[in-house]
Order: C-alpha cells, then structure tokens, then sequence
C-alpha cells in the first residue's frame, strides 16, 4: 500500500553496536541492544519511507520490509552508510565504538606463560559528523543521538554543533532512570530553534513522534 507521510523518501537509521576485532574470537564493542534504532526504521517504514538499516551485531530482531544491511565494526559501517547515500534523512541511533584495535590479529592470540597482551588503539571515523559535514549530497535531515548522564540539554546542544548535525535526540541515561536496557526513554528532542522535553514513553512511542517530526521537516 502506497502512501503515508514519508512516501517517496529515502532514510537511512544506523543501530546497535558496532564490533571491534582484537583477534579473530575476541571483540570491544558497547553496551547497545538496537531496540531504539530499530523501532525508529520501522516506524519511518510505517508512515512509507524506504529506509535502509545499517545495523551492527544487535540483539534486537531485524526490522522488515526495509533493506538491511549488516555490519561488524565502524569502518564497516561507515562505508555502508556512504554506499546507502543519497538519502533524504539520515538518524544515528548506532552506539559506534571510538576506537578500533590498530592491527588485529589475524590468528587468536595465545596465553603465554604469564605475558599479557598490550593492545594498541585508533580512532575510529565519526560517522554522524562525516555526513552531517558532507559538502555535496548531505541529507536534507541529520538527526544524531547522545546519552549523557549529567548536564543533559547543555552537552547535547554542544554535541549538535560539534557535530554539526541539525537535531540530537538527547536521552537522560543517568543509573536511577533505567532507562539503559529498558523499554522506556525520556529524551529531549534538540533544534537549532529549541528543546523539546518529551515525557518519558515506550521506545516505539520516541520512534513513532520522532518519524512525525521528520516528516514535518521533510514536507
Ligand atoms: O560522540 P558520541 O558518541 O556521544 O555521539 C553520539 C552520536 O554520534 C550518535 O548519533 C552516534 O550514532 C554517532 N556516532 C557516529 N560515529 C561515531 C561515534 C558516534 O556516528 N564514531
């Protein structure tokens, strides 16, 4: 069925963790179950956007009825993104790893009579920030997330402008919220214009409200 607020745009949503290889069985990776991520793509789906999923080795089932394209580590994902382009939206809802090990591994590193590994690390590319400053071919719409624990409005707003992206889903991840693993989220939606300060609501219901202000911004 044809139609809905978003039919005829393209979006892409990145989500879940990213997997940085040490050896060829070990990884660093964050804490991220891709529930918010996913509920954000299928929402855009819902309302008749093509959207392409960028995820990384997520717990969360993979969303249908989009194309998903699956990923281990930020330089994976980043490329995937870059192939993903044009788009008219863009949300960053992937918790990337910083850093990457330098050089992996090819063969698992061995225990060795009490020598411990000495890992050395790079920076991994900043995939929000590299499309949000793209010269030619940026999407109309970069929306980028950020969970901070104190000061939460403050370093979001500083967030929007480093990056320079134009909206950031901020969420207040402090511990007494439990809001990191849960169903829920309270999340401040920050403009150039303004905050927006949504009461705190099932995951779906930050997808379905967020996916209703990005088909304002793209009508
Ligand atoms: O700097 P920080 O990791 O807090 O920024 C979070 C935002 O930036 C999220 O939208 C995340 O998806 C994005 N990000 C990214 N590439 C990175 C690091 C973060 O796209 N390497």
């Amino acid at each position: 069925l044809a139609g809905g607020p978003l039919a005829g745009k393209r979006v892409l949503v990145t989500s879940g963790p990213t997997h940085e290889p040490i050896d060829p069985v070990r990884y660093i990776a964050n804490r991220s179950s891709g529930a918010q991520g996913t509920a954000i793509a299928e929402a855009l789906r819902d309302f008749g956007a093509e959207v392409v999923f960028v995820t990384g080795p997520a717990d969360a089932a993979r969303p249908g009825g989009m194309e998903v394209v699956e990923v281990e580590s930020a330089t994976e994902m980043l490329a995937a993104v870059e192939a993903a382009l044009p788009v008219h939206a863009a949300v960053f809802a992937a918790a990337v790893a910083d850093w990457r090990v330098t050089s992996a591994a090819t063969s698992k590193i061995k225990k060795v009579g009490g020598k411990l590994p000495v890992l050395e690390f790079a920076e991994n590319p900043d995939i929000l920030a590299t499309v949000s400053r793209m010269k030619t071919g940026r999407p109309d719409l970069v929306v980028g997330f950020a969970a901070e624990t104190d000061d939460v409005i403050e370093n979001a707003s500083a967030k929007r402008l480093r990056k320079g992206c134009d909206w950031i889903v901020a969420n207040d991840v402090r511990p007494e919220t439990g809001i990191m693993g849960g169903d829920e989220n309270a999340v401040h939606l920050i403009m150039e214009d303004g905050v927006e300060d949504w009461p705190r609501m099932g995951k779906a219901e930050v997808a379905k409200r967020l996916a209703e202000r990005i088909a304002e911004a793209l009508a």
